[in-house]
């Protein structure tokens, strides 16, 4: 496989776009690739290659490219006003939707990125409790704003202890002092975790987490995990957030919260909710998002609700409520016959491997551990061998994330997964 003509892009697109990637997270090895066109789950790039995809776009493509209702209905859209800064139908129509599949969905917000969605919980959250801090989990990623980037994938000598994690920052530049208002606790301890809260009584708004540790290694709640942050919420006066970016309209139609039964005070969205169109969503309990009205919260944002997102979200959240979420079911279901393909590969051959996650979004880890239980656990991952495999398994025409993740889409075939197998048996092999 040739990528020529990525190459001479790349070379083109420096020149004039910073780093010649839209975002650093893109700019992988052999060559960030160029694209031309994708329909279902294939795409093709500008050298004329063709991949089965599970990147999704970092995610959004829940419905695969170029899904035909989607299509028709951002057609019509387009020949109406691209926005309006002002109130119209669709606004209300979509949100009815999202109250009627996400358990805390009392009333909704609509922003456009989801890092602007865990700006906006932050400061609600601090208003509503009237604390100051925000307590999150190692590994775990909430967008790249400077409240926000803390302890996402700090080197093991910057971790500290386990039973008081620092607050790493994340970036150059960022607010130094912003991680004097973030608590970090690790993942999947409880025993920890309700320590922590104790030694910072009274001072934390919110837990904040993501319900699957999607950003590190999609690890899973242990069994109890989730309800059992939200009983320790509960008694010391914190709210609890899912950060649901990732998990949302992609684990089930009512996101990680209707899944494990466990509701939190706020949720956070993006991604998969618009179907590959820019849109996030803020959705909670009614006196925590009234705030934005009458309780003095202030938040804006020039393309909120813009009519071209909302059609697109309103057609991908109807093709995702169809048959009582049939089209999760699928996609889970192709990701879980695709995790135990993966796994039954790895093991004929002898490769240390662990898979992750759940059908929707899983990892694969090599790695020698057993198990893998939070942040921590996956800086021992064989990271060079990781690079090998996505490398062969891109020459045999299959796109992973470029950490080691896979999104499965709802347009996924058996066919799909059967052929990815096959590429993936080779890319092992040139291992
Ligand atoms: C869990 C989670 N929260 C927030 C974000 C930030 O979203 P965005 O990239 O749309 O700003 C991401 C992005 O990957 C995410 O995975």
């Amino acid at each position: 496989m040739k990528w020529d003509q990525s190459r001479a892009m790349l070379e083109r697109s420096r020149r004039s776009l910073a780093g010649g990637v839209s975002s650093p997270f893109r700019a992988k090895a052999p060559v960030p690739l160029f694209f031309e066109n994708g329909q279902g789950a294939r795409l093709t790039d500008v050298d004329g290659n063709e991949y089965i995809d599970y990147q999704l776009a970092w995610g959004p493509m829940i419905l695969g490219y170029n899904h035909p209702a989607m299509v028709e209905r951002l057609r019509e859209q387009v020949a109406k006003p691209l926005s309006y800064g002002a109130q119209h139908p669709l606004e209300f129509v979509v949100a009815e939707q999202i109250q009627a599949m996400v358990p805390c969905a009392e009333l909704v917000a609509f922003t456009s990125s989801g890092s602007e969605t865990v700006q906006l919980a932050h400061r609600l959250a601090r208003a509503c409790k009237r604390r100051p801090k925000i307590l999150k989990f190692e590994g775990h990623y909430h967008g790249w704003m400077d409240g926000a980037l803390h302890s996402y994938k700090p080197q093991a000598d910057e971790t500290g202890p386990l039973e008081h994690p620092l607050a790493v920052p994340g970036s150059r530049g960022q607010v130094a002092n912003a991680a004097e208002n973030v608590v970090v606790s690790p993942w999947n301890r409880l025993d920890v975790l309700s320590r922590i809260l104790d030694a910072h009584a009274g001072e934390i708004a919110a837990i904040f987490l993501e319900p699957v540790l999607c950003n590190s290694g999609c690890l899973m709640p242990e069994p109890g995990y989730l309800q059992g942050v939200r009983d320790l919420a509960n008694q010391h006066g914190c709210l609890l957030v899912f950060d649901e970016v990732i998990t949302g309209f992609r684990m089930h139609p009512g996101g990680a919260q209707a899944h494990f039964g466990v509701t939190p005070d706020l949720a956070t969205f993006g991604k998969a909710v618009g179907g590959g169109v820019p849109l996030s969503v803020v959705a909670g309990r009614l006196e925590i998002m009234e705030q934005m009205f009458s309780g003095g919260v202030v938040f804006g944002g020039t393309f909120n609700g813009n009519p071209f997102s909302l059609a697109g979200a309103s057609v991908c959240l109807e093709e995702l409520s169809r048959d009582d979420g049939a089209a999760l079911r699928h996609a889970n279901r192709m990701g879980e016959t695709l995790m135990a393909g993966i796994r039954e590969l790895a093991a004929g051959r002898g490769i240390p491997l662990q898979v992750t996650g759940f059908g929707a979004a899983f990892y694969l880890h090599f790695t020698t551990l057993a198990t893998l239980k939070d942040y921590r656990d996956t800086l021992s991952d064989n990271r060079d061998l990781l690079q090998k495999f996505l490398f062969a398994a891109l020459s045999e025409g299959v796109i992973l994330v470029p950490d080691g993740r896979m999104y499965v889409s709802a347009v996924h075939t058996e066919r799909d997964v059967a052929e990815t197998l096959d590429k993936l048996a080779r890319a092992f092999d040139r291992l």
